[in-house]
């Protein structure tokens, strides 16, 4: 019997639109024949055979839904020998040909290793921390940044009523782009990222400057990769004269329907995922550059050095002022 099965998981932390990629994902795949299986809890699924089959009927009802139904995780034992050969074994008993990963950088390492062992895997960036250099945007940044953006809002309206500094710390990992994205986006006075150099004194100076100018209140967005938002409130506190409130954001950013735009990120991704799938081509992970559907070599892909766009951190500091 021919073997046609192609499992696909998610991995790492969930993101928006991950749901509407699983849907992509099977039925791209049933419409070119495959037998499409779905892995729960990421690579954990794969170790312990949390395998089964899905159709287009599973995967009904989904497409705007948050989170992701296969469930995920980050799985350590899959980055040891044993862990792999758990997974092989799993693969090997259900007549599995092929492997679609939906995460980020760390569940694209998995993918790499799989296809090492002769199993063709693809990765669709799956992550709100848009981490990965090689692709514009991944899937779930847009929501995320959304999220963000209407928490910024929430929040000038009461720091714009009682005259404060607000500072608010947002996600990203070791990444700024929600900070930079949502920042520019809400009108913050200051954007504080991993990527780039800044100072307590540099920060303070730019308020003072905004309240002399006759700034009211103020708005701080810090990505968790570069400071703790409380510890910037009690440096402000002790610098200056204002009393700074702060909000981490956490797991909201992480939750919620997929915007329009995620959606159709993710449908393109599953959709080109399954072509090279159906092309019998491994190792590669699916992208998006200059509103591009891409592919390329995933050990490629890890190795790149994500940077910032310096040049929208520069228009987000003019308009700030
Ligand atoms: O990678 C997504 C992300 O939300 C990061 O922004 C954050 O640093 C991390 O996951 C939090 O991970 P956990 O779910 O393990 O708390």
């Amino acid at each position: 019997m021919e073997n046609k099965r192609i499992a696909v998981l998610t991995s790492g932390g969930d993101a928006p639109g991950m749901n509407a990629c699983i849907r992509s994902v099977v039925r791209h795949g049933i419409y070119y024949g495959f037998d499409m299986m779905g892995v729960e809890r990421g690579y954990n699924g794969l170790i312990n055979n949390g395998v089964f089959p899905m159709d287009n009927r599973s995967v009904g009802n989904i497409i705007n839904r948050g989170g992701t139904i296969l469930r995920t995780a980050r799985c350590l034992e899959f980055k040891t020998e044993e862990g792999l050969e758990k997974a092989m074994e799993t693969i090997r008993a259900n007549n599995i040909r092929g492997v679609v990963v939906i995460g980020g950088d760390g569940s694209f390492r998995g993918c790499r290793a799989l296809t090492e062992k002769g199993v063709p895997a693809i990765g669709i960036p799956g992550t709100i921390d848009n981490d990965l250099q090689y692709t514009d945007y991944t899937l779930g940044f847009d929501t995320a940044v959304n999220t963000v953006l209407e928490a910024i809002t929430k929040i000038r309206d009461t720091m714009a009523s009682h005259e404060r500094v607000s500072i608010i710390e947002v996600m990203g990992h070791r990444c700024g782009d929600i900070a930079l994205y949502a920042g520019l986006c809400g009108g913050a006075e200051y954007i504080i990222v991993p990527e780039i150099e800044w100072s307590f004194e540099e920060l303070c100076n730019k308020l003072e400057i905004g309240r002399k100018a006759g700034k009211t209140s103020s708005i701080v967005v810090v990505a968790e990769g570069a400071a703790k938002g409380a510890a910037l409130a009690e440096e402000i506190k002790k610098r200056t004269t204002m009393d700074p409130r702060t909000t981490v954001l956490g797991y909201i950013q992480r939750g919620g329907n997929p915007s329009a735009r995620d959606v159709l990120l993710a449908s393109r991704f599953g959709a080109h995922a399954m072509e090279l799938i159906r092309d019998g081509i491994g190792g590669r992970c699916v992208g998006i550059k200059n509103n591009q559907i891409i592919d390329m070599d995933i050990t490629e892909a890890c190795a790149m050095k994500k940077t910032i766009d310096k040049k929208l951190f520069d228009i987000a500091e003019i308009l700030s002022r």
